[in-house]
């Protein structure tokens, strides 16, 4: 059963420059609702019931946004005014559910994810990466299903353009089946040239606690990061069973500015 899921939150959000100077990326609005918030609601429908939070010292807003409990207070208090009072009572049920480990200097999502060990209870936890909103179909959903029928770690993946291949963590595939595929073996961010395809990880990850053990003996790769993907790869080469769910969603990425704004636009349209 899947019931933790752990959310890197500790980037520094860069490439969404100057938004992101004083509001972490993750709290900026998508139509009306934080980025973090999709990314909960996605995983409650799921059956997670836990969420381990990783942030950093610069990024306290996050927790401060759902642990701001006098500031309802003090207003529902003034004015009982009943949208305050539903939005009060959504962040008591998250205040419940959430638990925080920090990270404070950029050392990559796979550190990101070693510091989650001491609350991971079960074989199994999912991972979600902020950036990437999948709309529409419930990803993580999908993902536990398939997990529930293969018993093995599963990876959100689409098909993208072949030119963009270096932007992504790139999947060698087997036995495809019409939506999903055992994996072969992981690329992070090849070349054209070197692509085993165009199918793309997407921020959605049901990793096997055992990826501690590997995160543990990696030393740090590209841009002196330890990267999830060298760990991932690693349990592969041992002959752990990983799976591309290739999920029916519509992805939006809201990691870059353009597509932050796009995913405004799309959600907008959605709606109506
Ligand atoms: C990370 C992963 C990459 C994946 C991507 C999805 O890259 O390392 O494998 O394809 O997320 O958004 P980042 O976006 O942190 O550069």
């Amino acid at each position: 059963m899947i019931k933790q899921a752990i959310i890197p939150l500790a980037g520094l959000g860069t490439r969404m420059l100057p938004l992101t100077s004083v509001m972490p990326k993750e709290l900026l609005p998508i139509n009306g609702k934080p980025n973090l918030e999709y990314i909960l609601e996605e995983c409650l429908n799921a059956g997670v019931r836990e969420f381990i939070f990783i942030i950093s010292k610069k990024k306290s807003s996050i927790k401060k946004y759902f642990f701001n409990d006098n500031f309802y207070k003090k207003i529902i208090k003034k004015k009982k005014d009943k949208r305050i009072i539903e939005e009060y009572k959504k962040i008591k049920k998250y205040q419940k559910m959430i638990k925080f480990v920090y990270q404070n200097s950029p050392k990559g999502t796979g550190d990101a994810v070693l510091r989650c060990r001491k609350f991971i209870k079960n074989k199994f936890f999912l991972m979600l990466l902020p950036d990437d909103l999948i709309v529409k179909h419930n990803c993580s959903k999908e993902m536990i299903r398939l997990h529930k029928i293969t018993n093995g770690s599963v990876i959100a993946t689409k098909r993208v353009k072949r030119k963009t291949v270096s932007r992504w963590g790139i999947l060698s595939l087997k036995n495809k089946k019409k939506s999903y595929f055992q994996i072969n073996d992981v690329v992070e961010k090849p070349s054209i040239k070197k692509a085993p395809s165009n199918f793309a990880i997407i921020g959605r990850y049901i990793l096997t606690s055992k990826i501690f053990g590997e995160i543990k003996r990696l030393k740090p790769g590209q841009g002196g990061e330890i990267h999830i993907t060298d760990a991932i790869k690693s349990l592969i080469y041992k002959k752990n069973k990983f799976y591309g769910n290739i999920f029916k969603g519509k992805y939006l990425d809201c990691g870059t500015l353009s597509g932050y704004i796009d995913s405004g636009i799309q959600i907008n349209k959605g709606k109506k």
